[in-house]
């Protein structure tokens, strides 16, 4: 069992929106953290004190010497590109950084010893639309180079021999997501809502989705650091959600009503992703905490928290 108490611990992407709530669950409960980022998406901001960064890209080599001087006990794999526009628009760049930048980091950790590698899939994208929940065992259908590459980079993970857990997470969100066209659905609202603007959805809004929190979602990792078999977790709330009623939602947590205009389609984006989080339930030592409502206060506080900071 890999619990803290001065183990150390990798974590890729640590600067970034979930890597940074990660950091810090795993600062708090007593790992020796080092964080792995090339800052292309994430921000030294979003770090606690102290914990050293390393800035270097996922897919270069010169990462083994850095693994084997830090005698890692875990590895937590979050570092990615992570949209799904991005991915369809140059998907050679997506396999360098979700496939390439994955073998390389499953190869450091397996010649350097790493007791336990967590890896961040993503439940979304690996399945496709789902008409049923899906739960592990669906077949899964990426609609993007992002979710092919996702599934792609799951296999060096099971291949490698290591001790791991793959983790297919929903859409998380939460404080520190960014907004904008490479951001996050609930982030943008957040932000754009907040401001006073009014929302725009891409497709009709009946797009159906699962939101899970990122609280929840560092938990999930606690969990998986805590059990030694190896497999595949879906990370859900297991509530779904439609965009337009989301977009009605962020509205209620501000105390506002949301003008929508409504474009087209985004490429590659799923229209219906219901996933089961009956496994990860089942293994006793993880649920959801937040519901969207719980969840939407917690980030509506978080911001205007952070306001209050940049006004001191
Ligand atoms: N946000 C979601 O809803 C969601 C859902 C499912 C899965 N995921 C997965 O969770 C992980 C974290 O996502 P996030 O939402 O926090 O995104 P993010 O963009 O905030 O974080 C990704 C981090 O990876 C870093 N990075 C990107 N390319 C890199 C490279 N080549 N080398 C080193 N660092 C690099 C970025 O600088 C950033 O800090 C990703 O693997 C993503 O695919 C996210």
């Amino acid at each position: 069992m890999q619990t803290g108490n001065d183990r150390t611990v990798v974590v890729t992407g640590g600067a970034g929106f979930i890597g940074s709530h990660i950091v810090a669950m795993l600062v708090r409960e007593g790992w020796r953290v080092t964080v792995v980022d090339d800052l292309s998406g994430g921000d030294r901001a979003n770090l606690p004190t102290g914990v050293p960064l390393i800035i270097r890209d996922i897919a270069d080599p010169a990462l083994l010497p850095v693994f084997g001087e830090g005698a890692f006990d875990a590895v937590i794999h979050c570092a990615a590109q992570t949209s799904v526009p991005h991915s369809v628009a140059d998907p050679a760049y997506d396999r360098q950084v979700n496939l390439g930048g994955t073998e390389n980091i499953v190869h450091c950790a397996k010649e350097t010893g790493v007791g336990r590698f967590v890896f961040f899939s993503s439940g979304g994208a690996v399945y496709g639309d789902t008409t049923a929940r899906a739960d592990e065992m669906t077949l899964p259908a990426p609609l993007s180079p992002y979710g092919v590459h996702k599934l792609a980079a799951e296999g060096y993970v099971a291949l490698s021999g290591l001790s791991y857990a793959i983790l297919r997470p929903a859409n998380v969100y939460g404080p520190r997501q960014r907004a904008g066209t490479d951001g996050g659905v609930i982030a943008t609202f957040v932000d754009r809502l907040a401001r006073g603007e009014s929302l725009h959805i891409n497709g009709d809004g009946e797009q159906v989705r699962d939101f899970v929190y990122v609280a929840d979602v560092a938990a999930a990792v606690r969990a998986a650091l805590s059990w030694n078999h190896s497999g595949l977790w879906n990370v859900a709330s297991g509530a779904e959600t439609t965009v337009n009623d989301l977009a009605r939602q962020v509205g209620e947590a501000l105390g506002v009503v949301p003008t929508v205009a409504y474009g087209p389609a985004r490429a590659g984006d799923v229209r219906i992703s219901r996933l089961s989080n009956e496994r990860i339930t089942r293994q006793g030592r993880w649920r959801p905490e937040y519901t969207l409502a719980q969840g939407l206060a917690a980030m509506v506080a978080a911001r205007a928290a952070a306001d209050v900071k940049v006004a001191d």
